[in-house]
């Protein structure tokens, strides 16, 4: 390992500047608590680029996607249809319903939901399917056209699992509006984040506020602590959400920096056939959270070893749902993309603050270990 070279992170926090002048707002308000004016600021903040009337600060994304189920009445004779190419905090929120996933493999043209599989999988289905949690994957957007028209024709609830894609649009409308839920994360490695931190979004006035009920402690109407349904705690802290009002101001240059980064690395590598990165719908415009891409013949886990070797991060993309231990048993309609993807791709360091000479670094290492 070359000592003088710092490491490289796969996508570690990018301070705007303002936090700590945001968070010592906080501090002078005394409002050290979960609620408070920066929480109302920050989902201001999305609502403003969202073009949503309503959203709600939480303590992660899984949170809110644990309340869209809960408010959306999904339970344990229900079945959930899923991506199967995504992170486990898509997909528990189901298990916390006691809900039935049924999960959904990729097509090639997005490695998002092949919504050919999505048909297939509600006629195959034991009973109808009630909703749909589908996943943006590293900032790239699935087919939200067909999968809408599929969702409204079927009568199923769709809810987007933005957590990745924060300021991705299709077809110029923001990712995590289409549906009856959209969710955003913000922990420590996404394109903007609190530390942790998620945000519910919905066109629904009334399931929003019967989310925020949810979210602390289903408290009823009442002086004294009264209760006639259960809830959770999981609010956003005034303090983490000043961090996000802060985070929010730079979201277009960090989309910039991230597409250029992607750029960047198409550039290096453009002579290395065996190369493909991931692919763009071409009504949409991801945010390229993460610069990803796969191998024909070499063997991802050698690039990734040998960057290591030079204090790089670079990860595996997601294992999918379906082929995750814990679903064993679970239902499934694959096609052997995601698998394919697995087990060829990898994600390249795509932090915000990277020069164009990290990026060459990786390239050269890279280029160096190819097969
Ligand atoms: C696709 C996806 N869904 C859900 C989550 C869960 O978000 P959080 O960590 O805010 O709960 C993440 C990231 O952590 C994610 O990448």
């Amino acid at each position: 390992m070359t000592m003088q070279n710092s490491r490289l992170f796969l996508s570690p926090p990018d301070m705007s500047g303002r936090e700590q002048t945001y968070i010592a707002e906080a501090f002078e308000s005394n409002y050290i608590a979960p609620l408070g004016p920066m929480v109302e600021r920050f989902e201001q903040s999305i609502m403003n680029l969202t073009h949503t009337p309503n959203a709600l600060a939480l303590s992660s994304a899984t949170a809110a996607l644990h309340l869209a189920l809960r408010v959306l009445g999904i339970g344990a004779e229900d079945i959930v249809l899923a991506s199967s190419f995504t992170f486990i905090g898509s997909i528990a929120p189901i298990l916390y319903q006691n809900a039935t996933p049924y999960f959904i493999d990729s097509d090639t043209k997005s490695w998002n939901l092949d919504p050919t599989l999505l048909e297939e999988a509600i006629r195959k289905a034991p009973k109808k399917p009630k909703a749909l949690i589908v996943t943006h994957l590293y900032g790239q957007c699935a087919d939200l056209k067909r999968i809408c028209e599929i969702c409204t024709a079927h009568d199923i609830y769709l809810i987007e699992d933005a957590a990745e894609s924060l300021g991705a649009t299709f077809e110029r409308q923001q990712s995590g509006t289409f549906g009856i839920f959209g969710v955003y994360s913000f922990n420590g490695n996404k394109i903007l984040t609190t530390s942790g931190g998620g945000m519910l979004v919905s066109p629904h006035k009334e399931l929003i506020d019967k989310a925020r009920f949810y979210s602390t402690q289903a408290r009823d109407d009442a002086p004294y602590y009264e209760h006639t349904e259960f809830g959770y705690n999981y609010r956003l802290s005034n303090i983490l959400a000043a961090i996000g009002v802060a985070q929010m101001e730079v979201l277009s240059e960090r989309i910039a920096k991230k597409q250029m980064i992607f750029e960047w690395y198409r550039e290096e590598l453009k002579n290395i056939n065996e190369i493909s990165f991931m692919p763009s719908l071409p009504n949409a415009q991801g945010n390229r959270w993460l610069t990803t891409l796969t191998f024909d013949h070499t063997d991802p886990e050698k690039i990734r070893l040998a960057l290591e070797e030079e204090n790089i991060e670079s990860r595996p993309l997601w294992k999918p749902m379906h082929l995750q231990p814990l679903f064993q048993e679970a239902f499934r309609i694959e096609n052997g993309t995601s698998q394919s993807l697995f087990e060829k791709g990898l994600c390249l360091p795509s932090g915000t603050k990277m020069s164009r000479a990290d990026v060459a670094r990786v390239c050269n290492l890279l280029k160096k270990s190819l097969a």
